[in-house]
């Protein structure tokens, strides 16, 4: 792979680019299984996680992706810090960039902030994150999930199914699995998933439409309940038209089909309780390969702040 200082989006890299990501993250995996889970490759480098939006699974799997890598890391806390004084998000980097950091891996909810940091520093900046814009490490770990499922990710059928249009991880996600040969559709509250005019990708409205389609993997969206914001959202009417209900699981059971989620999950919104210990449900699988898809992005990005001594 050339040198690549940040990731931003998935559309920014090459198709070299995004299989040598996804394969060292089999190599990063097998790391899991010693004794001493690391490894001195970023010995002396320091990552930053600088987190404007709450993360459970981003950022506890970047640090510890850093540390597995042998990396010094620093946790942000913006709600502790001088930002809820009213700092900007230049004035903040400016600062933080002053401590030499490495790698910034930067969450924030307005689309674009992550590539505005990169442009200002020199430090590897990964995007978390931003808006309803871009996850592309969630990309990386959802594919190297469905790869390591069925050996390939070409020539799989991958339904996915929320609010498609405020979805930064169905954006990613779509882009990284289509890029690999996989096929995809939508499906979710029609006025919240795009026409297929616009996307290329295949739109469906209810579920006989998903089970006449075929898929392979059943990808499930959060309803995003902090971008809502009202308590009477009707989410028993979302479970009714667009969750996996108990009935709906008997037929994927049937059908051999698999489950995944970015989390955090709405239990009786996104999922019942049963579909959770469903023996296809990749949903952990999906955090643990989180850990080994974000150390081979650590890995393979080239910070500028590279000194010769
Ligand atoms: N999938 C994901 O982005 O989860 P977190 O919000 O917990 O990081």
């Amino acid at each position: 792979m050339n040198p690549r200082k940040d990731l931003i989006t998935i559309d920014a890299l090459s198709d070299e680019d995004i299989r040598t990501i996804l394969d060292s993250t089999s190599a990063m995996k097998d790391i899991f299984t010693r004794s001493v889970k690391k490894v001195p490759a970023l010995k002396g480098k320091s990552v930053l996680t600088l987190f404007y939006e709450p993360s459970t699974r981003t950022r506890s799997s970047f640090e510890v992706a850093a540390h597995r890598l042998s990396a010094d890391v620093t946790t942000f806390t913006v709600s502790t810090s001088s930002v809820v004084k009213g700092e900007s998000v230049h004035d903040t980097i400016d600062t933080l960039m002053s401590m030499k950091m490495d790698y910034i891996i930067v969450r924030h909810k307005n689309s674009g902030i992550p590539a505005v940091i990169a442009r200002h520093c020199k430090a590897s900046v990964i995007n978390a994150g931003d808006g309803a814009h871009a996850h592309p490490s969630q990309a990386f770990l959802d594919a190297f999930t469905i790869k390591e499922k069925y050996g390939e990710v070409a020539g799989k059928r991958v339904v996915i199914i929320g609010d498609i249009l405020h979805s930064r991880v169905a954006r990613s996600t779509s882009t990284i699995l289509r890029r690999l040969g996989a096929q995809v559709a939508y499906m979710g509250p029609g006025p919240l998933v795009p026409l297929q005019q616009h996307t290329g990708i295949p739109r469906f409205t209810n579920w006989d439409q998903i089970f006449e389609w075929k898929p392979d993997v059943i990808y499930l969206l959060r309803v995003q309940n902090e971008r809502i914001d009202s308590p009477f959202f009707p989410a028993a009417d979302y479970h009714a038209a667009f969750g996996v209900t108990e009935e709906r699981l008997r037929r994927i059971d049937d059908l051999d089909l698999s489950i995944m989620h970015p989390g955090p999950v709405n239990r009786g919104v996104e999922i019942c309780d049963a579909a959770m210990d469903y023996r296809n449900n990749l949903i952990n699988n999906q955090v643990e390969n989180g850990i080994a898809a974000r150390m081979s992005i650590l890995y393979h990005l080239t910070p500028e702040t590279q000194s010769n001594d």
